[in-house]
């Protein structure tokens, strides 16, 4: 059995948790936060019982779950143990680096140090610890118990080792992995976000609505969300700050984040963390 920690107990964090523990994973859960740490077990325990509601998950498999999520505050103690680490910090590049500078000293020599970055360079992060064939990109997507895929970026030193494992050790959690080269915004978000970025440009040149440009989107493309929603939901300010890693990454003027996002983030309008985007949520 391989052991798990996750850094970080944010929405990707605690899901991540929550899908490796389901799956059978003793998984150690670290945040400098304790009330942090708190918050993701109670979610974690409302999206089992969604699960158990479904009929997918009987009571016993939700406690069995919960009981093998072991909440830290120390990264050195959390990581221990670990064969794997997953690292779903806030999308900061220093808070990153130093992040796995300390990693490369606490965890075991030969753990597997993955990155769920959006989109920061998985070479760029490998760069600063003494294992960068051991250091890999696992990107889930929110919501993580539900969605299929993990993109598995390969960064420049990543051997080929320990892309197998990884892949492999995605299909232990039901999930689909791909695998994907490191440059900016690897396949997902640079793909995804000029589309968000595009809609946010016929917003702003008056062509349409959010709510018209996100009906076009849902009934007319057979999309979950609109794109505007999905922005809401992922963040804006996230939104904002991978179409940066891309316009400056790819040097191509296409990528220039929307002057309306720049402003909205600017006035912290962020989506449904901070209750105002394109949409109002209460
Ligand atoms: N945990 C467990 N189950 C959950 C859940 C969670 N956090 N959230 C939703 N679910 C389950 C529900 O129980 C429900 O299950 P059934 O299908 O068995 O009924 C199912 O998911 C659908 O949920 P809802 O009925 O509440 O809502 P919905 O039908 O509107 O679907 C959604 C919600 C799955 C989020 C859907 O709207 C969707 O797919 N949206 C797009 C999501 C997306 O694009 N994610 C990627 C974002 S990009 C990213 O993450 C990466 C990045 O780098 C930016």
């Amino acid at each position: 059995m391989q052991h798990v920690a996750v850094i970080g107990s944010g929405t990707m964090g605690n899901g991540i948790a929550h899908v490796f523990a389901q799956h059978g994973f003793p998984v150690a859960l670290i945040d400098i936060n304790q009330s942090a740490l708190d918050r993701a077990l109670t979610t974690i325990g409302k999206n089992l019982d969604r699960q158990v509601a479904k009929g997918t998950l009987s009571e016993a498999d939700k406690s069995a779950t919960l009981g093998r999520i072991t909440a830290y505050t120390n990264l050195a103690e959390g990581v221990a143990q670990a064969d794997v680490v997953v690292e779903a910090a806030t999308e900061n590049v220093e808070l990153k680096l130093n992040i796995f500078r300390e990693l490369d000293q606490h965890a075991p020599a030969g753990a597997i140090l993955a990155s769920n970055t959006s989109s920061i360079s998985i070479t760029k992060i490998a760069a600063v610890t003494k294992r960068p064939t051991q250091v890999i990109g696992m990107h889930f997507m929110n919501p993580v118990p539900v969605m299929k895929l993990v993109e598995v970026i390969r960064g420049y030193a990543t051997s080929d080792e320990v892309t197998a494992q990884v892949m492999d050790l995605s299909r232990q959690l039901g999930k689909t992995p791909t695998e994907v080269n490191d440059y900016p915004g690897f396949v997902a978000n640079r793909i995804l976000m000029p589309m968000i970025n595009e809609a946010i440009i016929t917003l702003f040149e008056g062509v349409a609505g959010v709510e018209e440009i996100d009906t076009v989107m849902k009934l007319g493309m057979a999309h979950p969300m609109g794109p505007l929603q999905l922005a809401d939901f992922i963040g804006l300010d996230v939104c904002l700050a991978i179409l940066r890693v891309l316009h400056e990454g790819l040097g191509n003027p296409k990528y220039a984040p929307c002057p309306l996002l720049v402003n909205m983030v600017m006035a912290g309008r962020l989506g449904v963390k901070s209750g105002e985007g394109f949409y109002t949520w209460t």
